[in-house]
This record gives structure tokens, sequence and C-alpha cells, in this order.
């Protein structure tokens, strides 16, 4: 029998999370690449801000010292309002600012303390930023007679294009983890539909072979040859296996319905039920005593095949021999704990989630769907949890199922 997970020879799994580090190193690629070539460009600004402002610093000291009242504040002015972007304040010696460019909040400032406000706050985020270009005064001797300084920052440009490459990557973060969302969940949607679908057809086709085996059975019993009645029973044994697969695809392949009952009676049950189908050097036990009342919502038949299906896996794993102990405790918040530990080879710390995933089996004759299914009925149909607490090889392996009350 062939694993049909495994036909190309591929394991499909590992192959999804190549994929995954493929797609992760490609994003981080063209993460890098956006924020380093953004950065060439906002390098390159910069330095063009710098030169302009030193043409402009350059200009205010050469009409500062230029002789008699020539008007020159067209030139000025050209050089100035050329400048549309880069933020500049020019002060005094003593730092008093009485010059600005390209600060909206000083324009609209309505007092004149208003304004000086504005200027000094911004003169100290320039300060920090860039130092300023000293100006030397000078008179028609060419004697030094006092001092200017221009302040400037980065124009708001070359902020929002320093930032840009992050908000990008935020963007594309954030369509990423919508798109990876909406594709799980179309995906187990899809899965969803092939499970129930799956389960539905199998427990409506099992149905009608069933009611006409049931019908024979009932015909055999009233015979009057001996024999025959003792065959009925016989048969009645198998119908009723067959009946209880048949529940369980049902209830697969339905809303289960959940009841409160005593999960200590229900295990001690299926327990009895498996250990006369196991070897007899396979001893399974249930850690609490028979009359201990633990409650907790399960659907029974679905629960019984859970049970089963762990078991069958330690049995496996234990070479013949061995013990299996079922524990059930409850917490204070009202969640139920059922551990189920084995005495066999214990499965590799690196496997203990992949055990999960359909078509994983170390078997030769293994589907790799047990553990599937139990995990899709204690989450998808308990709302509860199910997961390797403790593992060790050639030790042996706790599964941990937990419950609601
Ligand atoms: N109790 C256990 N001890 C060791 N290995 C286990 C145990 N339970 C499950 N496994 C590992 O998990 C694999 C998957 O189990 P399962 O989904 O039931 O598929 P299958 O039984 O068909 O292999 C098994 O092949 C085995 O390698
Ligand atoms: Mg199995």
């Amino acid at each position: 029998m062939n694993n049909p997970f495994k036909v190309t020879g591929i394991d499909f799994y590992q192959n999804r999370s190549a994929a995954n580090w493929i797609v992760l190193v490609v994003s981080f690629l063209i993460g890098g690449g956006s924020i380093y070539y953004t950065s060439i460009l906002v390098e390159k600004i910069r330095i063009r801000e710098e030169r302009l402002i030193s043409l402009y610093a350059n200009t205010l000291e050469y009409f500062a010292n230029e002789d008699g009242n020539v008007n020159f504040d067209f030139i000025f002015e050209e050089i100035i309002v050329s400048n549309t972007s880069i933020p500049v304040i020019v002060t005094d010696e003593i730092g008093l600012p009485f010059e600005y460019k390209n600060i909206p909040e000083a324009d609209d400032a309505r007092t004149d303390v208003e304004r000086r406000n504005v200027l000094l706050r911004e003169l100290a985020i320039m300060e920090a930023e860039h130092e300023p270009i000293l100006i030397t005064l000078r008179n028609n001797l060419d004697e030094v007679t006092g001092y200017q300084y221009v302040y400037y920052k980065n124009s708001f440009l070359l902020t929002q294009l320093q930032y840009y490459p992050y908000v990008q990557l935020l963007v594309i973060f954030i369509f990423g983890i919508v798109a990876y969302m909406v594709f799980n969940y179309s995906r187990s949607a899809e899965q969803n539909r092939v499970w129930v679908g799956l389960a539905k057809e199998t427990a409506h086709q099992l149905g009608t072979p069933l009611s006409s085996l049931m019908a024979w059975s009932e015909y055999l019993k009233s015979d009057s040859n001996e024999q025959n009645r003792e065959m009925a029973a016989e048969l009645d044994k198998d119908i009723q296996r067959l009946e209880m697969i048949t529940s369980r695809f049902s209830n697969i392949g339905s809303i289960p319905l959940l009841t409160s009952q005593n999960i200590v009676t229900t295990i001690r049950e299926t327990i009895s039920y498996l250990q006369r189908r196991v070897s007899s050097r396979v001893e399974i036990t249930v850690s609490s005593s028979p009359d201990e009342v633990i409650n907790a919502e399960v659907n029974k038949p679905l629960f019984d095949w859970v049970i089963e299906n762990i078991c069958k896996n330690a049995v496996d794993a234990m070479a013949g021999a061995g013990r299996i102990n079922i524990g059930i405790s409850k917490d204070n918040e009202g969640k139920v704990f059922v551990d189920i530990s084995d005495t066999g080879k214990g499965i590799p710390k690196s496997k203990t989630s992949k055990v999960f995933q359909p078509g994983y089996t170390t078997k030769k004759r293994g589907w790799g769907l047990g553990l599937t299914l139990v995990k899709r009925i204690i989450e998808n149909y308990h709302g509860g949890k199910i997961f390797v607490k403790n593992t060790e090889m050639n030790i042996g392996t706790t599964f941990r199922i937990v419950l609601k009350s």
C-alpha cells in the first residue's frame, strides 16, 4: 500500500516550508533593496540641499557686505524664493532670529511673541540637525563688524523620503499578512469540505448494506437451526462494529452533538474494549479510580475514536510490549486534561508538531492520517487542544488533550 501523499517521492510538507523560506528571503531582498536605494537617493538630495543652503549663506554674506544701499532684494528673493522647501532661520550674533524661510508655522503665527517662540523651537531642532553656517559682516575697511548665523534643517521632502521605504514595507507587510490569512482560510475551508463530504458519503454508503445485514441477522436468529442462531450472534458483533464506524463517520460529517459526561467512565469503557484487541504484553491503565467523576463536553463516538487512534499509535511505538497509562485531571478553571503516556520509542523533538500533519508517517504501511483526524476532532469539533506534552527517545511519549467541562 503506497502512501498517496508520497507518490511523487517528494515530501509535500518539506517543500512547503522550503517555499516559505524562499518567499521570506525574496521579500527581505526586495525590502532591503528598497531601503538601500532610497538611502542613496536621500544622500544625494541631502548633499544638494547642503549646497543650496551654503549658496544661500554666501549670497546673504555677499549682500550684507555690499557697499551702498542698492536694493538687491530681488536677487535675494530669487535665491531665497527658489529655495521653496528647505526651512531656514537667520540669526544675529547672540542667536536671535531675524529672518526665516519655509516655516509655515511661523507664517501662521498671530502675534510676534508666538512667532518668536515657534522660531526658537525650530532653531533648537535645526541646531541638533546641522552645524549653522557662519556669515561674517565687514565694513568698508574690511574690518569685522559682526556675525550672523544661518540655521537650516532637512526639507520636508527629504524627511518624507527617509521614512518612505519603511512606510512602504509596512504596507507590503500588512498586505502580505492579509493575503496569507485569506489564502489559509480558503485552504482550510476547502479541506473542511473534503473531510466532511468524504465522511458523509462513507456513512451514507455503509448505511444500506448495514441495514440489510441487520435484517439477515434477525432472520437467522429466528431460525430453528441451532448453528444458524450461533452464527447470528457472531454476526451481531461485526454489525455493532460497523455501526460504530458508521456513527463515527456520520458524526464527523455533521456538527456533532457534545454532551457533558464523566470521561473517566467513557475512557475506561474504550480501554476495556481496546485491551481485548491488543497483545496481552501491552498493559493499558487509567490512573484515576473508577468511582472518580470528571465531567467534560464530548461527543462519545468521536472521542472514542481519538483515544483509540492515540493508543494504537502507542502500541505501534512499543515493539510488542509495554505500558500505556491515561491520566485524567481537571484544573480550577474547569479545563480537563487527558494525558496518554506510553513506554514506546519516542518522537524526535523536531517532529512533535509534524506528527499531526496529514501524510506524516514513519510506518511502512502507515497513512499518516490518524493524528490529523485526532487533532481535527479535538480542535474543530470539541474546541479543545492536543499536543505532544513530553517525549523522550526510547523512553516514551505523552500526548495531552485539553477539553472543556
Ligand atoms: N506514541 C507515539 N510514539 C512514537 N511515535 C509516534 C507516536 N504517535 C505517533 N507517532 C509518530 O507519528 C506518526 C504519525 O501518526 P499517525 O498520524 O497516527 O499516522 P500513522 O499511524 O499512519 O503513521 C507515526 O508514524 C509515528 O512516527
Ligand atoms: Mg496512527
